[in-house]
């Protein structure tokens, strides 16, 4: 083979990353998890709205009871969009015909027809979940798997403030699950704005990296100082679960769950948890209030005055952090040209991560079985004081 050969058979393997439609080899291995498709409490009971999750359009609904329920985006009848119907105790009615469908996708009614029993028709429907303050789907051949990969404690219980908001990057999903695992952007990425107490607690030096595959994913450990060494919690195939300073010294540290879930090839759902160990009453109210104030900013709203007017927004936490991120990874294109980069030593979690992709993948294509992640029977510990006293 000659080197041009291996160079255009690398670029086939790395675009085939980032491909995630039904009938794709990454698709394909996506449909196998569960994922957050929407904030639940952006979805009121006995309402409905459009969804876009790995390239299909979608009706998300709560039922008149709350029970959320996916299924297709269009009725199965003249195909009108689904999701301004109305719902009818856990049932959602077209609006065009009033053809009626459960949660199941079975059509229940069909008024205009003289059905004598349930009419023989059925759309496409998905099982959902509700955790962490997020509605979570799975795509996938049935049964579905047990919900437990994306379970950690840190995001359960009432002793904790557990916040999940989400945003919408206009980019291809593997960039942002590629910056899960490169550790070393933070010293460089979060420089500007000197994001909350984080560079005072986390420093901006260099960090040396290590990677270890565990059962339920890569765990990563970057120090860059005696005592200073900061952990994060990588799970199959894209959430990252890390721990970074509080809002205001003093404030606990916040344990962040961070999906990238893709909507289609061009655009990637940035949903994470913000999971807080509750103090006092004022401080609860304080972080809830900030949590709430800024559940609405998404980067790539501000496209333009980030990338051409450097203008960043005044939050110096959440908003910064997506801000510099989605400058850093929106940056890279809508899909990064990995015909023309240059890695190196600091990649070492892309390069983990590409090769563990490539294998699952290839296990699913091939008829071997793929690996069974599973949650980790540990929970990892991810220090809440990276720099020694
Ligand atoms: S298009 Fe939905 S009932 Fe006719
Ligand atoms: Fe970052």
């Amino acid at each position: 083979m000659t080197a041009d050969e291996r160079l255009a058979q690398r670029g086939e393997r790395l675009q085939r990353l980032t491909q995630t439609g039904r009938g794709t080899e990454m698709g394909t291995l996506l449909r196998t998890f569960w994922h957050p498709i929407a904030v639940a409490r952006t979805l009121a009971a006995g309402t409905a709205k459009p969804v876009r999750v790995l390239g299909e359009d979608l009706t998300l609904y709560r039922g008149e009871g709350g029970r959320p329920h996916l299924v297709a985006g269009k009725c199965a009848h003249r195909r009108s969009v689904l999701h301004t119907g109305w719902i009818e105790r856990d049932e959602i009615r077209c609006m065009y015909h009033g053809w009626k469908f459960d949660g199941t996708g079975q059509c229940t009614l069909r008024p205009a027809e003289s059905d004598t029993g349930l009419p023989p028709v059925r759309i496409v429907a998905y099982p959902t979940h509700e955790y962490g303050g997020m509605i979570f789907a799975y795509l996938g051949e049935t049964p579905a798997p047990a919900f437990d990969l994306p379970c950690k404690d840190v995001f359960e219980g009432d002793d904790r403030i557990v916040f999940a908001r989400s945003e919408i990057w206009d980019c291809n999903w593997l960039q942002l699950v590629e910056n899960s695992l490169d550790a070393a952007h933070v010293s460089f990425v979060h420089q500007k704005g000197r994001i909350g107490t984080f560079i005072e607690n986390v420093s901006d030096a260099v960090p040396t990296l290590e990677f270890e595959e565990t059962d339920a994913g890569i765990r990563q450990i970057a120090t860059r100082g005696i005592g200073n060494v900061r952990v994060s919690d990588w799970t199959f195939p894209n959430n990252n679960h890390i721990s970074v300073p509080g809002l205001q010294k003093g404030d606990p540290w916040i344990d962040i769950g961070h999906w990238n879930v893709p909507l289609d090839d061009v655009s990637t759902a940035r949903m994470n948890i913000w999971a807080v160990p509750k103090s006092t009453p004022e401080a609860d109210r304080r972080i809830s209030d900030y949590f709430e104030a800024r559940a609405d900013y998404n980067a790539a709203d501000h496209y333009r005055e980030l990338f051409y007017e450097n203008i960043f927004p005044e939050d110096t936490v959440m908003s910064l952090t997506s801000a510099q991120d989605y400058l850093a990874q929106r940056g890279q294109g809508v899909v990064a040209d990995r015909d023309n980069e240059i890695l190196g030593r600091s990649d070492a979690g892309i390069a983990l991560l590409r090769r563990i992709f490539a294998r699952e993948m290839q296990a699913l294509a091939t008829g071997r079985p793929a690996k069974m992640w599973r949650k980790l029977e540990h929970a990892t510990d991810l220090p809440i004081q990276a720099v020694a006293p």
